[in-house]
């Protein structure tokens, strides 16, 4: 098949780089008629950050500085491309650790410089919101979920830079939360996998744990309340053996997928009622997409509202390149991108109407 781009006439081919937590990734792809994932080329720091319970800043800056040169010509080399074969370099700008947004977009940048082709900055945030288009035939409008160590929010995604954010958390991301009760319960970082493991042999009913903000209208979210919850829990038993971290487990999961759950259904009604001659389709991205329990309950809840549901590969739905690649390529088949003079942004919300949940200052929304 030959895939023509309507404006340039041909196929793009772009190289992507993701530096803004605690991944090093670069990518080649194509589009943006002509899909393809030439390369995707991650590496994790995960067993830098285990011993610190999180992600440490200043290791992930030092991390990413010492292998992006690397990762990039491994993303070249197994794409088979040479610099005069991509039209253009695309890279995280924003939003996220700062330390690590500014190496991977001023190696972009001076990429871009030394082989003559131009930059493109993404906000990391539509390169999640855009991954569906690359890897499922999803057209605008859609919903986006996206629940990851850094964010949970409900996106309508009405087109490349159109963007309405319909509900937040008011504090802890997801994975976040994920993360800080694993830790309290004296379980490994990266939570998330370590509790739907142990989650899976306890006993969810076990403790009354809060649902919190479901009676609120809004589509917002809250789990700081909730982590409390289970540390209050689990004081009262100290020193808790083995099967009590594992009915916290399974109680904290079961309350977080009822949570997302009610949230999607909301969501949805909500999108048909904004879109009523469009198909509803709910698209999920971010590491915590992985929980299988989460999935389900949100495939549930898509299924009953007569929605789509659309979850990418895991390695395309958690931190990568080639969801930078792909969003540099939707945003350069509009026309011209020259982001040279852009300045990396730990603060960057998508929807900049709707950004004051959490510290609406000089820095803009956090979440
Ligand atoms: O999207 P991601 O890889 O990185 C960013 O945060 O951007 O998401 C990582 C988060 C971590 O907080 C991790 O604990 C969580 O996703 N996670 C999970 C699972 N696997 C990863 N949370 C719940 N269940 C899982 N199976
Ligand atoms: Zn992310």
């Amino acid at each position: 098949m030959t895939s023509v781009n309507p404006d340039t006439g041909k196929t793009l081919t772009v190289l992507g780089i993701e530096t803004s937590c605690d991944e090093t990734a670069s990518a080649v792809v194509t589009g943006p008629t002509d899909r393809q994932v030439l390369s995707n080329v991650i590496r994790s720091q995960i067993d830098e950050h285990s011993e610190f319970g999180g992600v440490v800043p200043e290791i992930a800056a030092r991390a990413h500085i010492e292998i992006l040169d690397h990762i990039v010509r491994e993303a070249m080399e197994s794409a088979g491309c040479g610099w005069d074969d991509i039209d253009a370099v695309a890279a995280t700008a924003g939003p996220g650790l700062i330390g690590g947004v500014i190496v991977g977009f001023m190696t972009a940048k001076a990429i871009a410089m030394a082989a003559g082709k131009p930059i493109i900055g993404v906000n990391h945030l539509e390169g999640h919101a855009l991954t569906a288009r690359l890897t499922d035939d999803v057209e605008f409008p859609f919903l986006l979920l996206l629940v990851s160590g850094g964010h949970s929010q409900f996106l309508l995604v009405r087109g490349v830079g159109d963007y309405e954010r319909l509900g937040t958390t008011i504090d802890d991301a997801i994975g976040e939360a994920f993360d800080k009760t694993a830790k309290l319960l004296g379980l490994p970082y990266p939570g998330g996998p370590n509790v739907e493991r142990l989650a899976k042999s306890g006993d969810a009913a076990r403790f009354p744990l809060p649902r919190p903000l479901l009676d609120r209208p809004n589509l917002d979210m809250s789990f700081a309340g909730l982590k409390t919850a289970v540390r209050t829990q689990a004081k009262k038993l100290e020193p808790v053996d083995d099967q009590t971290v594992a009915d916290l487990c399974a109680g904290f999961q079961l309350a977080v997928s009822d949570v997302l759950a009610a949230r999607t259904r909301s969501a949805l009604a909500l999108f048909r009622e904004r879109h009523p001659d469009c198909p509803p389709v709910i698209v999920v991205a971010g590491g915590v997409a992985a929980n299988q329990q989460i999935r389900s309950s949100l495939l549930a809840a898509a299924e009953e509202a007569g929605a789509r549901f659309v979850a990418p590969p895991m390695s395309l739905c958690t931190d990568n390149a080639a969801m930078i690649a792909w969003a540099g390529i939707e945003n350069l088949a509009l026309g011209p991108v020259d982001d040279m003079q852009l300045s990396p942004r730990p603060r960057w919300p998508l929807d900049s109407e709707n950004s004051g949940v959490l510290g609406s200052g000089k820095k803009g929304a956090k979440v």
